[in-house]
């Protein structure tokens, strides 16, 4: 499975500021919409566009526009604090939403949401979910968009642990991972080391 890891300066000038206990959940918001840009920017490269001309007040210019079918999946909750980012490169997508819980003693996910646009067979999925951790949240959403007919599936996180890594690769070897960080392992209540927290308490402040 390929991992893209993603080196920009400023993503990981973003990255510290979330990392960072003190940063207060307005600021958290704001970062995490600036590192979402950021790293869905590298994430859809290889977008598909055509090409065609536009009319400058010079003369007729060669330009091309990226082709419709992109549909963003959010992992909620914390996934929504990626999303405008990404709908803001890419308005025209469509979204999907995936409602996904850690039990707070095991860790185990559980769904208490979804809804998907129809058929993803042709589409270009890209999921969002800032942490990977054991990675139980991305093989059950993926588990579902693979369901839903989805084929080529980039997944953007901000922090990403190497047992979250391993099981995606096992589960579904063909996504591929952008993220600007592996970090060194899960504690004992399977949260990421270093890590940044709790990236939904911190975004909401809950
Ligand atoms: C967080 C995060 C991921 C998941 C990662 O969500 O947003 O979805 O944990 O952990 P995993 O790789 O071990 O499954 P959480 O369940 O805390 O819900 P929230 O987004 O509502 O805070
Ligand atoms: N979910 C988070 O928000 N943080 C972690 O470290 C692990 C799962």
């Amino acid at each position: 499975m390929p991992v893209h890891i993603v080196g920009h300066p400023l993503v990981h000038d973003a990255l510290a500021t979330l990392r960072d206990a003190t940063t207060p959940p307005e600021s958290f918001r704001r970062m995490a919409v600036r590192i979402s840009l950021l790293l869905a920017a590298e994430a859809t490269r290889d977008l598909p566009s055509v090409r065609g001309q536009v009319a400058t007040p010079l003369g007729p210019a060669d330009a091309r526009r990226v082709s419709g079918g992109v549909v963003v999946v959010p992992v909620l909750r914390a996934g929504l604090g990626m999303l405008d980012a990404v709908l803001e490169l890419i308005p025209s997508a469509r979204v999907g939403h995936i409602g996904l819980q850690r039990d707070e003693a095991t860790a185990i996910a559980s769904r208490y949401y979804s809804r998907l646009p129809g058929d993803l067979t042709g589409s270009y999925v890209l999921m969002i979910d800032p942490m990977l951790a054991t990675g139980g949240s991305a093989v059950a959403a993926l588990d579902l968009l693979r369901k839903a007919g989805a084929r080529a599936v980039r997944m953007i996180c901000i922090v990403a642990a190497p047992e979250g890594i391993a099981l995606v690769e096992r589960q579904h070897p063909d996504v591929e991972i952008y993220t600007p960080a592996i970090d060194r392992g899960l504690n004992e209540h399977k949260f990421i080391l270093p890590g940044l927290g709790d990236f939904g308490d911190r975004l909401y402040g809950t």
